[in-house]
């Protein structure tokens, strides 16, 4: 019941009405089955055949035709259902849009479906000669404000919903569907693709942070901002930092085969707001290392990411096949929000996609099509140049 996709545990206005929704639906049919219940084995006892002979007794006088009854009946009926179709009526206008009186202080989103991830577009916040700023597996919003979120898919059928938020629309191929949702309280909450939309529909999650409008705001600017840059110090090339080499002795058989981390020991949310700062003891040599990879020509070693992947104010990283990758490092979770943004786990997805979310396009596309392999000191400066963004 309290899970983090509980529909009864709700946290805005949206899935608060459809909850006393259900909870109307089901007070009216548990009426219904004690009156129906108890009438049957009221019957079943009371006229029950206790002997030979009342089992070849005549029947009793049938009824039928007693107006009083029937129209009672009727009369019920309709009474249950109305009971139940003013609130449904009222509540699907209510959750169809923002409320007329709340539309001038909606935030705008637009959450698009990919196999298998969602990418969220701010269209009011502008990056000149790039377009609207826009991140991958999760949707950072204003707390508190009511959100317009315009559903759109790339090629399937997929289906956003964020349970203790809002119920589920489909988001489907040039139909233009949307829904709004409102968060009381700064929170971090599960989403999760609701429509089947291939082989990695079960993995297809999302994360929704919701922000104090000034947290929101602070968030904005710093996406706003061009890629992290680190400087390669005079002492590049030392000894790789205690985190990286613990990375390195990292085995890929160790990791387990989920990398989710349902019940985290801090707080989601505090866990999200660290993400948002520099790692101490960044190495800059490998950072610098795991750049070339990345974005690089293909003869200094370049693996081609940046052909589907942006990073912006990183030259050769223009793709817009997969995520915006500019603050990947400030991010939670990865891969449409299957593992958590750890160093290991990003080492596990890039080491072996297939193996993490079967089907994916970096694997079909990119490392199949491309024929990439990476070194295990390929993959831990990559992962060292990534977890740097910010
Ligand atoms: Cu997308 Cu299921």
């Amino acid at each position: 019941m309290d899970g983090h996709q509980s529909t009864i545990e709700v946290e805005g206005p949206v899935a608060r009405a459809q909850l006393s929704l259900f909870l109307v639906t089901c007070w009216v049919t548990l009426v219904i089955f004690i009156i129906v219940g108890s009438v049957l084995a009221y019957a079943t006892i009371r006229f029950k055949a206790r002997t030979q002979a009342d089992e070849h007794a005549e029947q009793p006088p049938q009824g039928h035709g007693n107006p009083l009854i029937e129209l009672s009946l009727i009369g019920a009926s309709v009474l249950a259902l109305v009971i139940i179709a003013v609130p449904t009526l009222r509540d699907i206008r209510y959750t169809y849009d923002v409320p007329a009186g709340l539309k001038g202080d909606a935030y705008q989103v637009t959450a698009t479906g990919y196999q298998w991830w969602f990418k969220f577009d701010y269209p009011s916040e502008q990056i000149s000669g790039v377009g609207p700023l826009n991140t991958g597996d999760e949707l950072v919003i204003p707390a508190g404000r009511p959100i317009h979120i315009d559903l759109r898919s790339v090629d399937v059928m997929h289906s956003f919903w964020v349970p203790k938020l809002a119920g589920k629309v489909d988001m489907i191929p040039n139909r233009a569907n949307f829904l709004w949702l409102e968060a009381d309280h700064p929170g971090y909450y599960w989403g999760q693709c609701a429509e089947y939309c291939g082989e990695s529909h079960a993995v297809m999650r999302f994360r929704v942070i919701a922000l104090a409008p000034r947290e929101f705001e602070e968030w904005l600017d710093n996406q706003l901002q061009p890629a992290r840059s680190v400087p390669v110090r005079s002492t590049a090339g030392a000894e790789p930092t205690a985190q990286f080499a613990a990375l390195r002795e990292f085995s890929q058989n160790e990791t387990g085969s989920s990398g989710v981390f349902d019940n985290p020991s801090v707080p989601p949310l505090d866990a999200w707001r660290a993400k948002q700062f520099v790692d101490k003891g960044e190495d800059p040599a490998l950072i610098a290392r795991g750049k070339l990879l990345f974005a690089g020509p293909a003869s200094e070693g370049g693996k081609t990411c940046g052909s589907c992947h942006t990073i912006r104010g990183v030259a050769g990283a223009v793709g817009s096949q997969g995520p915006d990758l500019t603050h990947v490092g400030a991010r939670t979770t990865l891969a449409g929000s299957w593992i958590d943004n750890t160093p290991e786990q990003m080492r596990r997805w890039i080491h072996n996609p297939e193996a993490v979310k079967p089907g994916n396009k970096m694997w079909v596309n990119g490392y199949q099509l491309n024929h990439i392999t990476l070194t295990p000191d390929d993959e831990v400066a990559l992962v060292a140049f990534l977890q740097s963004l910010k």
